[in-house]
């Protein structure tokens, strides 16, 4: 497994794979890599001759109230998993590299970025879509793999790609979750034991909506009550959002008739976690 650090020695590696006829798979993190992180890199190593991961904390993505100095780093863990999966090459950049002096362009997304985490993370958007599209440039992948728990995220680079005719395939995997049904986050690493339980209200919650659709209850905002209710039981807890929206538009919907999602934000103690359920479909 190769480390590479630079932009230009990233670009020039999977330049002369593409010469070669050599398929890549990009799976872009943040490191700190955990199970949900492992099956997009296995998934990627079916999909492609070779498999590329970043490892990058995008500052870009941060508010300034956010917890980007604290965000969890453990570089060589995430060097021990990432060459037990088989990925072949680690892209570890320096700030310096992705945002030298002198840097003023960013990619925005609109509209389907206005709501969920959007609205309340307003910098966060606005730095994903400008940090994955640099990425795609260095990288070249032909197909790139993100994960389902962020929903938005995934739906907004679909966009992006597809509106800046970006020549990659995006492929979203389901949420990975822990045996109890947390879904699995960097983030969870600051958890505190008496906090675990509820951190679990989110799971528990949307199980709990499902139950309500599949019983035919089809008003958002009866649906979103419950939840609501159910998640505010948990000591510790305190709702940033929890919406129901329109799987393309992610504008909130009143009643679930087309395709929609059902997305958290909650902070438990200090994390914020997120986690959906999208109705009608079997994940
Ligand atoms: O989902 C993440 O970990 C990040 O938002 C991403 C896509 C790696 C961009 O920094």
């Amino acid at each position: 497994m190769k480390i590479i650090k630079t932009v230009r020695d990233m670009q020039d590696f999977s330049e002369s794979l593409r010469l070669r006829g050599k398929r890549i798979a990009f799976v872009p993190t943040m490191g700190y890599l955990h199970n949900g992180h492992l099956e997009l890199m296995k998934e990627g190593k079916k999909l492609a001759d070779c498999l590329i991961t970043s490892i990058y904390v995008n500052p870009t993505q941060f508010g300034p109230d956010e917890d980007l100095d604290k965000y969890p780093r453990d570089f060589e863990g995430d060097e021990r998993l990432s060459r037990n999966v088989g990925v072949d090459v680690i892209f570890y950049p320096a700030n310096s590299q992705m945002y030298p002096e002198n840097y003023h362009t960013y990619v925005t997304v609109e509209n389907i970025t206005d709501n969920l985490c959007g609205l309340s993370r307003p910098c966060f958007f606005r730095g994903v879509t400008t940090i994955c599209a640099k990425l795609f440039n260095i990288v070249k992948p032909h197909v790139t793999i993100f994960g389902r728990k962020d929903f938005q995220q995934l739906v907004v680079i679909k966009r992006m790609v597809t509106d800046l005719n970006m020549d990659i395939e995006v492929v979203g995997m389901p949420t990975v979750r822990e045996p109890d049904g947390l879904a699995m986050s960097s983030r969870n690493a600051y958890l505190k034991e008496d906090e675990r339980e509820s951190a679990l209200s989110l799971s528990r919650s949307l199980k709990y909506a499902a139950e309500l659709y599949e019983r035919g209850e089809r008003d958002a905002g009866v649906i979103i009550k419950e939840v609501k209710d159910f998640i505010e039981k948990h000591p510790g807890t305190r709702i940033d959002y929890a919406k129901i929206c329109d799987v393309e538009t992610m504008k909130d919907v009143e009643r679930l008739d087309g395709r929609s999602v059902l997305a958290l934000a909650v902070w438990v103690g200090t994390p914020r976690l997120i986690d959906n359920y999208v109705f009608g479909e079997n994940k």
